[in-house]
């Protein structure tokens, strides 16, 4: 399965995207983690990504798009894959179907998380990550078992510098100039499914194993 999660910040990619890989056991390739891991190495492209994703804004096609196009060259994603946070531009997403031809890939889904403005606020502004593996907490709806300590390390849980209140607003303005115009580019290529990013995550999980059961039955219909 070749999978696109699409949606606003905050609309919970990320956290779907580990259910889905734990059902389903593709590789989860988030642009925004690689560009995180990137940044905390010191890699010469964190460096470079660091100040766009602290203001909100994108880090530049051209530099997001080779990352990705190497990614899905890698013998993990030939059995599928979940893309979280990419595309994210007009361009991203041409590049992409490029690609997807090119590996005789296509995609099967792209997943619209549709969330409401209240939902992706009270996510983004609660999410905390541990600062060393990473791992994701929601203060109210996922906290860790004692508070400000990844349950997993014991790390230390921070906040992401890109959510705090005045980057959010940008990066809600970003996504509405610049990623929103894909819904339609999907829907016009018959491949968007939209669901509702507002749902706990298991109840959304429920609603895209339904949309997989379906594409399975009409495949095997259709045989
Ligand atoms: P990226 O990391 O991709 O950020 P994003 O798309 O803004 O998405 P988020 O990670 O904020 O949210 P999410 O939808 O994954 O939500 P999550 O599951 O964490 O990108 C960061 C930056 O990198 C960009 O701004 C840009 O600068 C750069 N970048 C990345 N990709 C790029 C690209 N392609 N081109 C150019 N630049 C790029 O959930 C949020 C919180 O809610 C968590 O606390 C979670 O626990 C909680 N939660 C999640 N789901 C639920 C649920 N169903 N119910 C209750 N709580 C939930």
């Amino acid at each position: 399965m070749n999978l696109v999660l699409l949606g606003p910040p905050g609309a919970g990619k990320g956290t779907q995207a580990q259910v889905l890989v734990k059902n389903l056991g593709l590789p989860h390739i988030s642009t925004g983690d690689m560009l995180r891991e990137a940044v905390r190495n010191g890699a010469p492209l964190g460096l470079k990504a660091k100040e766009y994703m602290d203001t909100g804004k994108l880090v530049p096609d051209e530099v997001v798009i080779g990352l990705v196009a190497e990614r899905l060259r890698q013998p993990d994603a030939r059995k599928g894959f979940i893309l979280d946070g990419f595309p994210r531009t007009p361009e991203q997403a041409e590049s992409l179907d490029r690609t997807l031809v090119q590996l005789g890939m296509p995609l099967d889904h792209v997943l619209y998380f549709k969330t409401s403005l209240p939902v992706i606020i009270r996510r983004l502004s609660g999410r905390r990550v541990c600062g060393q593996c990473n791992k994701n907490y929601h203060v109210k709806n996922f906290p860790p078992k004692q508070e400000g300590v990844c349950d997993a390390c014991g790390g230390k849980l921070v906040q992401r510098p890109d959510d705090r209140e005045e980057t959010i607003e940008e990066r809600l303005r970003v996504y509405e100039a610049q990623t929103a115009p894909l819904i339609d580019y999907y829907r016009r290529k018959g491949s968007l499914a939209e669901v509702s990013g507002d749902l706990e995550v298991e109840p959304l999980f429920a609603v895209l194993k339904s949309l997989f059961d379906k594409k399975v039955r009409s495949a095997g219909a259709g045989r």
